[in-house]
């Protein structure tokens, strides 16, 4: 089929590469002159796994391309998606739709009779009957589901697919986009617009929520001297609750999970029903970011001032270069507004952290930004930090201290190395308790 794909960011990359994967002919379109020439050159401009590999294969197989223009894309493509973001407004917790908006207006302006408009972007339950009402063009809505760092994954092998149509056509034309998809199994939900677009808030609200109670748990075990990792480990044996999502700690970020939690309480809050859990949620998870700042300040005996804190990772999460609402730089930024001299490292997210964050300082290696250190805070869970060998790095800090901000190292064998060990939710010293336990 010949398709096209107008936003060419995370999700609209991902996309369009993944459509030419399952056999398709696709355009790529963007406002962005800059991206789409980086895209047709091969380079993505951002970092996920596995991604540049499929853009290069199917720019070579031709079946790929990329413009700024609609014209174009429009007069090409059967199905349309588009991938556009919806971030917060500036004014309100509300989800800023007008790219989305000025999408579909330019599409429906150009597109043949017989095309169909559908969306993909996260939106405020509502938008899609608003949309079809708006143009004269077929809409259904196809909402996704990507984690980032597991992008091309998610989109080529997903948990399950939803529809959110109102005809025959549109059901039988997603389904034929999708049909390699469909034919390994994966099941697929098709339903009204409104459900369509609230399963998508649905599940990142409960996603959210999963963390924050676990987060919240923490608090409670902070308070009573539990062990929030035990815990979760052994509530996360009952199915029904499940073992994902249950990782206590510096709390959730990214571009996903805090705008659309906000975005979807605002919205309905205007539909007349209070979603103040979700709130609650998001109070939750600021409050863990409070804590790594309070815990690194009791570490380093009461204040930072002066103190060199050495923080590792940058990126909301690992395998990602992508530093939206990351928990990480909120930390680092205000520690170093607290008087601490700060050096972050992470993997691959130093470029964008340097260019949001230019005054914190800046390490190539995780061992350069230890040297030297007061305090060393664990922030982003990369598979490199958990390598790290704590009787090696005892004599580059200047004295010994981790905040294990993800609860993912080891802090019996980090105390056992002579390092102060802290994580929230956590046994101060984790090494007295495996001691108990045997
Ligand atoms: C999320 C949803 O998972 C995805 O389905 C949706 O389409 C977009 O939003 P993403 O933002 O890529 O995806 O990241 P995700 O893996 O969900 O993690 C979000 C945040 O939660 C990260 O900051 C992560 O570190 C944090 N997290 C995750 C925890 O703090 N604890 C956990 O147990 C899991």
């Amino acid at each position: 089929m010949r398709l096209t794909v107008i936003g060419t960011g995370y999700l609209g990359a991902t996309h369009a590469a993944c459509m030419a994967e399952l056999g398709h002919e696709v355009i790529g379109v963007d406002v962005d002159a800059d991206k789409i020439a980086a895209l047709s050159s091969g380079r993505i401009p951002f970092h996920e796994p596995g991604l540049e590999k499929l853009l290069g294969k199917h720019l070579a197989s031709g079946r790929l391309r990329f413009t700024t223009s609609y014209e174009e894309a429009a007069a090409f493509g059967q199905v349309h998606f588009v991938c556009v973001g919806t971030p917060q407004s500036y004014r309100s917790d509300a989800a800023d739709v007008r790219y989305v908006d000025a999408a579909f207006a330019e599409l429906a302006r150009h597109a043949a009779p017989d095309a169909i408009l559908v969306g993909k972007s996260t939106v405020p339950v509502g938008t899609a009957r608003r949309l079809a009402d708006a143009h004269a063009v077929e809409v259904a809505w196809n909402p996704e589901f990507l984690r980032e760092g597991f992008a091309v994954q998610d989109t080529l092998r997903p948990d399950r697919l939803v529809f959110g149509v109102e005809s025959e056509r549109a059901g039988a034309l997603l389904r034929e986009v999708y049909a390699l998809v469909l034919a390994a199994g994966t099941p697929l939900v098709s339903v009204d617009f409104p459900t369509a677009e609230l399963v998508k808030t649905a599940a990142n609200a409960f996603l959210a929520t999963k963390i924050s109670f676990i987060n919240a748990m923490a608090e409670v075990c902070e308070a009573a001297g539990g062990d929030i990792g035990k815990l979760a480990e052994a509530i996360g044996h009952d199915d029904r609750i499940g073992a994902k999502f249950l990782r206590a700690g510096v709390g959730f970020g990214g571009g996903c999970l805090p705008k659309d939690i906000r975005a979807f309480a605002h919205r309905a809050e205007e539909l007349g029903v209070s979603l103040g859990f979700l709130r609650e949620v998001d109070a939750i998870n600021m409050r863990r970011r409070d804590r790594v700042v309070e815990l690194t300040r009791e570490l380093c005996g009461g204040s930072v001032m002066g103190a060199r804190v050495s923080v590792l990772g940058a990126a909301f999460k690992p395998d990602s270069d992508d530093i939206r609402d990351s928990p990480a730089l909120n930390v680092a930024a205000r520690l170093q507004l607290d008087g601490a001299d700060v050096t972050v490292h992470d993997p691959v997210a130093m470029d964008n952290a340097r260019k949001a964050f230019p005054l914190l300082g800046y390490a190539l290696s995780a061992e350069e930004a230890i040297r030297g250190a007061d305090a060393v805070l664990h922030l982003t869970e990369w598979a490199q930090y958990g390598e790290l060998d704590p009787v090696r790095l005892t004599g580059l800090a200047r004295t010994p201290r981790l905040v294990d901000g993800r609860g993912t190292l080891d802090g019996a064998r980090w105390t056992a190395a002579g390092w102060d060990f802290r994580a929230p939710g956590r046994p101060a010293h984790p090494h007295a308790a495996v001691i108990k336990e045997r």
